[in-house]
C-alpha cells in the first residue's frame, strides 16, 4: 500500500487559491531559505527565561513556534522580539499540551468520553482554550483521537475510547471547543488531531510500539475520527510515534500527502511529535539526521518539534537538490496560513486581563458537571446508593485517593494546580455539615503501598460507621505516556484493604479513580456499590459527593470495554463475528473438561478456557439510580435507497423513582456483506433527561451514507441488503428490528 504512492503531483494539489494563501505566498516571497526553515522549527521554552541563544534565534527568524512556555511576560517578550526585531516580523505561535483543561482541570479525556456528551465536552474544551489563551497560548496538542482497544496502554487515559463513531463525535466537539468557528476569536486556540495513526494499536499495549493494521482496519476503525476532524476544520495534525506497517508515521508520505492532504483536503499544518523526526534514525529507516530530515519533510511533516534535524540539515538538502525548495515553501505556507487565521499578525500580544479569570466559578461549574456525568455506576446492590438522606450519622471515608488533591487530577496536567482541587473528603464534609460526620483514614500511603499498619484504624472507622466509602484505584502516574501496565488489577494492597473492610459487614461503596479500565472483578464482589470516576479533575470531589448523596444520578457510560482479566485483551464490542463465534452452550470452563477428553474440532468456538469470552462490562454500560425501559422500536423507513435517511424511533421510559439521564445508543449490523463486518457498530446516541414516570419517543435519523464501509482497494460503499438495528442502554442491547438498503 505504501509503496504504491509516489509524491509527484500531490504537492501542488495543496496550493489553495484563497486570500489566506495569497497573503502567505506574498510573505513567502520575501523570505530567505533560512527564514523559511525557521518557520518549520518548534523549540521548547525555557520556563520563564530567555537565554541569549533563544533571543538571537528568534531575532534571526530561526524559530516558528515555542512549546511549553506559559509565563505571559516571557511569551510577550519573545513575541516582541519576533514581531519587532526579526526582519519580517513573523509572529511565533505558542503551544502547550492542554489536554483536559489548563488551570481548571476536567476529567481525563477517557472520563470525559464516558459522559457521551459532545455539547459538554465542547464547553470543557472552550474553557480550556480561554484559560490557555489568557496566558498567551494559541495552540494545543489535543484532541487525542487514537482508537484505544488496549487498556494496558497508558495513553488510553488520554483517548476517547475504543469506538470510531464515539471518538469522532467527541473529538470533533473538542476541536470545535478549542477553535470555535473562527480561530481569530479571542480565546480560540488551534487544535491538533493526534496521533496519526494507529498509536493506540501499539503491540501488547506497550507505548511507542509497532503497529500492523490492515487497510480494512485503518480505514474503517482508525481513520474515521481523523477524517471527521479534518472535515470539522481542525488546524493541525501530529503523527504517531509508531511505525504503521513498517513505515514510521513521521516519515510516512502515504499518510500525510496522499490520505491527509490529497484525499481528505487537509489545509492546516502538521507538527511532528516530540523528537519523532530524530527518531526516524532510531527506527532504522534513516541513516542519519540528514536522512531523517529529508524523509520527514518529503512525507509532509511541516514543523519539527523539539529536535533539530530541520534546522541543521534542510538548507543543505535544498542546496544539494535532495529536497526541492517547493516542498519547503509548501510547508511554510501551511504554517503561515494558520498564523494568519489565528490573527497573530494583527494581535501578537496577550493581556490576561482581557480574559475571564482562571478557575472562575463558571469554569468550575462546567468541570463539576463533566466530572459528574463521567462517573459510571457499575454495581449498586442492597440499595447502597444513594446514601439514604437523613438516615446515616457517620461515614467512614477510607483509601489513598479520598483526599489527594494531586492524584485525582490525572495525567497531562502541566498547569493544573492541586491547591484548587476539591477532594471527595472535602466535598462530603462540606455537604454534610451538621447532618453527619465523616471519619477519614487513608489506610494506604499510595495506591501502590503494601504497608497495612493503618488497616486496624480503618477497620475501626468502618465498624463505627453507617456506611464505608472507599476511594481506590491508580495514582495519576500509573497511566499516561509511557506508563503501561501488564496486569490491570488494583495496585498495592488495595484489594486486601477492600476485603478487610467488607468483612465488617457495613455497606461498602467503592469509588475507583483510574486512568484506564481496571480488572475489577474481585473489587466488585466485595463492594455493594461501585462507581468508576476515572481521574475526575479539579471538581471531582463535589461531583462524586453529589452522586453519593443522591442530589443527582450517575449517567456515565463506558467508552471502552472493561475486560475481566488482562489476558482477554484485546476485547472490544465491535469485533468481527468469526466462523465459530462463542456461545453460552458451546462454552466449557477449564475445570469442566473431563479428564483425557478426546480432542475434537466439532462444536468448538472462540473463547478462553479460563476467561470465557465475555468482558466484565460491555462498551456503553452504565447503571443509574432509576430504571430505564426501551420499547416500541420502529423503523419508519424499513426500506431505504441510496441518498435516503433511515428514520427509527423508540420509546424510552423512566420507570424508577429518580429523575435521571440516560444515553440511548443505536447499533447496527450489516447482515450480509462482501467482507466481514463487526457484530455491532455504534451509529448514533442521545442523552436524555427524564423525570420518574416520564417517557419520551426518541427519533434517530441516519443518512444512509453512515452505513458505508471501506472495501479494501475499492473505497467506501453502502451494500444493499438487510441490516439489524438495536437501541438500548449499552452495546448488549436486545431490542432490535431490521431494515433493508436497496
Ligand atoms: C507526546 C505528544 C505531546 C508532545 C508534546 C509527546 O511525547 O506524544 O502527544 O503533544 O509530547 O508534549
Amino acid at each position: 500500500m505504501l509503496s504504491l504512492f509516489t509524491l509527484s503531483g500531490l504537492l501542488c494539489a495543496q496550493g489553495l487559491d484563497t486570500e489566506l494563501d495569497r497573503k502567505a505566498t506574498e510573505l513567502l516571497q520575501k523570505m530567505t531559505i533560512a527564514e523559511k526553515i525557521g518557520q518549520l522549527s518548534q523549540v521548547n521554552g525555557e520556563y520563564g527565561q530567555i537565554t541569549d541563544g533563544m533571543r538571537i534565534r528568534v531575532r534571526e527568524g530561526k524559530i516558528g513556534s515555542v512549546l511549553n512556555e506559559v509565563d505571559t511576560k516571557t511569551i510577550n517578550e519573545l513575541q516582541r522580539i519576533a514581531v519587532e526585531e526579526s526582519r519580517l516580523g513573523i509572529p511565533l505561535i505558542f503551544a502547550r499540551d492542554v489536554i483536559h483543561g489548563f488551570k481548571t482541570i476536567f476529567p481525563i479525556p477517557l472520563g470525559q468520553a464516558a459522559t457521551w456528551n459532545p455539547g459538554l465536552m465542547e464547553k470543557a474544551a472552550r474553557v480550556a482554550a480561554v484559560e490557555a489563551a489568557s496566558v498567551g497560548l494559541r495552540w494545543t496538542f489535543a484532541p487525542m483521537i487514537d482508537i484505544s482497544r488496549d487498556p494496558r496502554w497508558g495513553r488510553i487515559a488520554e483517548s476517547l475510547g475504543e469506538d470510531p463513531y464515539l471518538t469522532s463525535e467527541l473529538g470533533v466537539a473538542m476541536a470545535r471547543g478549542f477553535q470555535e468557528d473562527n480561530l481569530a476569536n479571542k480565546g480560540a486556540i488551534a487544535a491538533c488531531a493526534k496521533h496519526f495513526v494507529g498509536y493506540g494499536a501499539a503491540e501488547g499495549g506497550r507505548d511507542y510500539n509497532s503497529t500492523n493494521i490492515p487497510e480494512n482496519e485503518l480505514y474503517n476503525t482508525y481513520f474515521p475520527p481523523f477524517k471527521a476532524c479534518v472535515d470539522a476544520g481542525v488546524a493541525t495534525f501530529m503523527p504517531s510515534f509508531n511505525d504503521v506497517n513498517g513505515a514510521p508515521a513521521s516519515g510516512n508520505a502515504w499518510l500525510f500527502r496522499k490520505v491527509l492532504r490529497q484525499d481528505w483536503g487537509f489545509g492546516g499544518f502538521v507538527v511532528s511529535d516530540w523528537e519523532s523526526i530524530r527518531q526516524l534514525e532510531v527506527h532504522g529507516v534513516a541513516a542519519g539526521q540528514e536522512g531523517a530530515a529529508q524523509q520527514a519533510i518529503m512525507a509532509g511533516i511541516d514543523m519539527e518539534m523539539a529536535s533539530g534535524a530541520y534546522a541543521a540539515y534542510l538548507q543543505k538538502l535544498v542546496e544539494s537538490g535532495a529536497v526541492p525548495e517547493s516542498v519547503i515553501n509548501e510547508a511554510v505556507r501551511n504554517i503561515l496560513r494558520i498564523k494568519f487565521q489565528l490573527g497573530l499578525f494583527e494581535n501578537p500580544y496577550t493581556n490576561p486581563s482581557d480574559f475571564p479569570a482562571l478557575l472562575s466559578p463558571e469554569h468550575l461549574a462546567i468541570a463539576e458537571e463533566a466530572a459528574m456525568q463521567s462517573c459510571v455506576l457499575l454495581k449498586n446492590e442492597k440499595a447502597a446508593l444513594p446514601l439514604p438522606e437523613g438516615r446515616f450519622k457517620k461515614l467512614a471515608v477510607i483509601g489513598p485517593l479520598a483526599d489527594d488533591p494531586y492524584e485525582q487530577l490525572g495525567t497531562w496536567i502541566f498547569d493544573g494546580d492541586p491547591q484548587h482541587t476539591v477532594t471527595p473528603l472535602a466535598a462530603l464534609d462540606n455537604a454534610l455539615q451538621g447532618q453527619a460526620e465523616t471519619h477519614f483514614v487513608k489506610a494506604l500511603e499510595t495506591t501502590r503501598s503494601y504497608d497495612q499498619a493503618a488497616f486496624p484504624e480503618a477497620l475501626q472507622a468502618a465498624r463505627e460507621a453507617d456506611a464505608v466509602i472507599l476511594f481506590l484505584g491508580e495514582e495519576s502516574i500509573l497511566s499516561g505516556e509511557a506508563h503501561c501496565r501488564a496486569e490491570l488489577g488494583l495496585p498495592g494492597a488495595q484489594l486486601e484493604l477492600l476485603k478487610a473492610v467488607a468483612q465488617t459487614g457495613r455497606p461498602v461503596i467503592s469509588i475507583i479513580m483510574a486512568g484506564r479500565p481496571l480488572a475489577l472483578g474481585e473489587a466488585l464482589e466485595y463492594s455493594d456499590a461501585l462507581i468508576v470516576a476515572w481521574h475526575p479533575g479539579t471538581m471531582g470531589g463535589p461531583a462524586i459527593a453529589r452522586l453519593l448523596l443522591g442530589l443527582d444520578a450517575p449517567s456515565g457510560k463506558l467508552p471502552v470495554t472493561f475486560p475481566a482479566t488482562s489476558g482477554q485483551i484485546p476485547i472490544y464490542y465491535n469485533h468481527k463475528p468469526t466462523g465459530k463465534p462463542a456461545t453460552e452452550e458451546s462454552y466449557v470452563h477449564i475445570d469442566d473438561i473431563p479428564v483425557r477428553a478426546p480432542q475434537t474440532s466439532i462444536g468448538n468456538t472462540s473463547y478462553y478456557l479460563d476467561a470465557g469470552y465475555k468482558p466484565l462490562f460491555p462498551f456503553g454500560f452504565g447503571l443509574s439510580y432509576t430504571r430505564f425501559e426501551y420499547s416500541n422500536l420502529q423503523a419508519a423507513t424499513p426500506m431505504i435507497n441510496s441518498g435516503d435517511t433511515l428514520v427509527v424511533s423508540v420509546e424510552l421510559a423512566n420507570t424508577g423513582d429518580f429523575e435521571a439521564e440516560e444515553v440511548a445508543q443505536l447499533y447496527i449490523r450489516d447482515l450480509v456483506s462482501s467482507i466481514v463486518r463487526p457484530v455491532r457498530e455504534l451509529k448514533a446516541f442521545q442523552r436524555v433527561r427524564l423525570k420518574p414516570g416520564e417517557s419520551r419517543k426518541l427519533t434517530f435519523n441516519l443518512p444512509v451514507e453512515q452505513l458505508a464501509y471501506y472495501y479494501p482497494g475499492t473505497g467506501w460503499k453502502v451494500e444493499p441488503g438487510q441490516f439489524r438495528l438495536w437501541i438500548g442502554g449499552d452495546s448488549n442491547a436486545e431490542l432490535n428490528t431490521t431494515f433493508e438498503v436497496r
